[in-house]
């Protein structure tokens, strides 16, 4: 059986209850129940990973290597900062789709920058949880 990582970077296990005008109400466990109905459909395993620690995230990429098909990201602040993220999915050189729940270009000017861009298959975000689910068929037709 084919296995995705979905990796949730920091602040995303307050979703629900984090600015909810900007990031929804539905909650991470909401999303993470969802992100399996699909997997089981398309028979695909998932492993889902929150962590606010930039660290954390490289080393869950980089050990992914050989036992992941896919990666579903979302970075959340690290998207705009964090090159050692960036770095790692280039390294590793894992098929990954970054999601994003906001639509990042029409924020705050920190945030029209993604350093995770570049590197990936593809971005889909402004969706709200919608973008995770749309991610992983994407994810799943490139795989
Ligand atoms: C986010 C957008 C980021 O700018 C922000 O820091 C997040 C969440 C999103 O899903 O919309 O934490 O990645």
């Amino acid at each position: 059986m084919k296995r995705i990582l979905v990796i949730h970077g920091p602040n995303l296990d307050l979703l629900g209850k984090r600015e909810p005008k900007i990031y929804g109400k539905v909650t991470l466990k909401e999303i993470n129940e969802h992100l399996k109905r699909i997997a089981n459909k398309h028979k695909v395993c998932l492993a889902i990973k929150q962590s606010n620690h930039e660290g954390e995230i490289v080393d869950l990429i980089t050990k992914a290597r050989d036992r992941f098909k896919g990666l579903l990201i979302n970075p959340a602040a690290y998207t705009h900062t964090s090159v050692a993220i960036r770095d790692a999915i280039s390294a590793t050189g894992i098929v990954t789709i970054e999601v994003h729940l906001s639509n990042i270009y029409n924020r705050e000017e920190f945030r029209h920058k993604s350093l995770i861009t570049p590197v990936v298959s593809g971005t889909i975000l402004g969706f709200g949880a919608k973008s995770y689910y749309l991610g992983l068929e994407a994810l799943l037709e490139l795989i």
